[in-house]
């Protein structure tokens, strides 16, 4: 085998469990104005075909702000622009309206390309427009009238859903109706990330060229909490007025509900498909989800544990600790942060002699339960006591028997506790023993 066969061999094998992950969630993808208008288009066109026939559900939102320029120009409109929106009069309507029913027209176009030759040869895809977007008027702030220039009101939701359960992509314009029926020009990033949000999106895509997030060193960030993509946004850290919008949107949809929004640079050909289907990405994604860390404690943490375990302490789940025996005891705790908040803890005491650690105080907060978090503080606790030589786990529990056993424990008798351990043993609480070898 040729080591190009090899490595697209490995390259597929590597992205399978990325195919499975993404396989029937919700997508929504912005292409910016000026992708649209960039060579780069029909192999993106072929990229979003391919992830719809990985059963990925496809919400595809086009920008159109370079077009509507440039129309507004051939007819000799001048914009006037107010926060960085445009002021959509009747006369500026209508050009936005023909950009926009040209572009949704290519995009067509490019979907119903299915020559044998392509790689879209038997992918027959239906990209389904509508009125599915319902505008509201932005009015008259600070003394500007912003006629014909809108913000969305609502997301037609479940016309959309049925859409994409048909299997068809759904396509969002950047412009909506009113109630009334009106039209309005509407900014395709909050198009995008009302989305999003209202579909309950797995992902928030934005591409487009030059999307991109650097460091003040100039290097790329390859994922940022909501709070932190706030603070860039507030000390106006971003130069471009465009990536000011697309971060916005991101951090928006990242706030309310999105676990994953990225931003994508269209430059690199395949943008797409490594940021999905490989491990490292090549984007940057604002995501709550990560904004935790798994780390042993230290002497600052001492409140937040407590707090943490109080309410378990005052139902008996945990035998009562004080604070200073935290203290003293800290670097034997390991923690969950997230955003500043101790939500789960455990604790390792090793009883060097007999080569076994006792597993204990472990705790998620009740609001993070279910998500994992019990195992992998588990799994961390289990590496720092083989890294200390330590060749079994044990545990003390009275309610929690069943969660132990299903991490590989089983129960023991107490006279298997190491000795110091049995003399401290409180036959009142009768705790049950389970032990798991490491
Ligand atoms: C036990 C605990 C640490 C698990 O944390 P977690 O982050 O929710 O754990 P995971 O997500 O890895 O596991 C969740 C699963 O364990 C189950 N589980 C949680 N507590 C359980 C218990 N007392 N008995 C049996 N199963 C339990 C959940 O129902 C869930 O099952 P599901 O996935 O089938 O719905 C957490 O529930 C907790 O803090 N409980 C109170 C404190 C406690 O009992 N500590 C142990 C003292 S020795």
């Amino acid at each position: 085998m040729s080591e190009r066969t090899f490595d697209q061999v490995s390259w597929f094998r590597n992205s399978s469990p990325y195919i499975n992950a993404h396989r029937g969630r919700t997508f929504v993808v912005m292409l910016a104005g000026e992708l649209l208008a960039g060579p780069a288009l029909p192999t993106l066109i072929h990229d979003l075909a391919l992830l719809n026939t990985l059963g990925i559900k496809l919400v595809l939102v086009h920008g159109a702000r370079p077009q509507i320029s440039e129309r507004l120009a051939a007819a000799g409109i001048e914009s006037t622009f107010e926060q960085h929106s445009r002021i959509t009069d009747a006369a500026a309507l209508d050009s936005v309206m023909a950009a926009v029913g040209a572009l949704r027209l290519k995009l067509e176009g490019l979907f119903s390309m299915g020559l044998a030759n392509s790689p879209m040869h038997n992918a027959s895809i239906q990209l389904i427009s509508g009125n599915f977007v319902i505008a509201k008027p932005v009015g008259v702030r600070n003394g500007f009238d912003y006629q014909h220039t809108g913000e969305v009101r609502r997301i037609e939701v479940d016309p959309i859903r049925r859409q994409l359960e048909a299997g068809n992509v759904v396509l969002l314009s950047p412009l909506g109706c009113s109630p009334t029926g009106e039209l309005f020009n509407l900014n395709a990033e909050e198009v995008a990330s009302s989305a999003a949000i209202a579909l309950r999106a797995d992902k928030l895509i934005i591409m487009g060229p030059q999307v991109r997030i650097n460091d003040s060193d100039g290097q790329q960030l390859r994922e940022l909490s909501p709070q932190q993509a706030g603070r860039m946004l507030a000390d106006d850290q971003l130069q471009a007025p465009g990536l000011e919008r697309q971060l916005t949107a991101a951090c928006h949809a990242a706030s309310n509900g999105v676990a994953r929004a990225h931003l994508l640079d269209t430059g690199d050909d395949g943008a797409l498909l490594r940021e999905l289907f490989t491990r490292d990405g090549c984007g940057t994604m604002v995501t709550r989800e990560n904004y935790e860390t798994l780390r042993g404690a230290r002497i600052e943490d001492v409140g937040g544990i407590l707090e943490l375990i109080e309410p378990l302490e005052a139902d008996g789940t945990l035998v009562r600790r004080s604070r200073e025996l935290l203290e003293n005891e800290i670097q034997r705790f390991v923690i969950i942060e997230r955003d500043g908040m101790v939500i789960a803890c455990a604790a390792l005491y090793p009883f060097p002699d007999d080569k076994v650690g006792e597993l204990a105080c472990v705790a998620v907060h009740s609001g993070y339960r279910k998500g994992e978090r019990g195992a992998q503080l588990l799994g961390y606790v289990e590496r720092r006591a083989r890294e200390q030589g330590l060749q079994k786990l044990f545990v003390l529990t009275t309610l929690t028997a069943h969660w132990f056993q299903q991490q590989g424990f089983e129960a023991a008798g107490v006279e298997t506790l190491p000795g110091a351990r049995q003399s401290l043993y409180n036959w009142q609480r009768n705790s049950k023993v389970f032990v798991k070898p490491l």
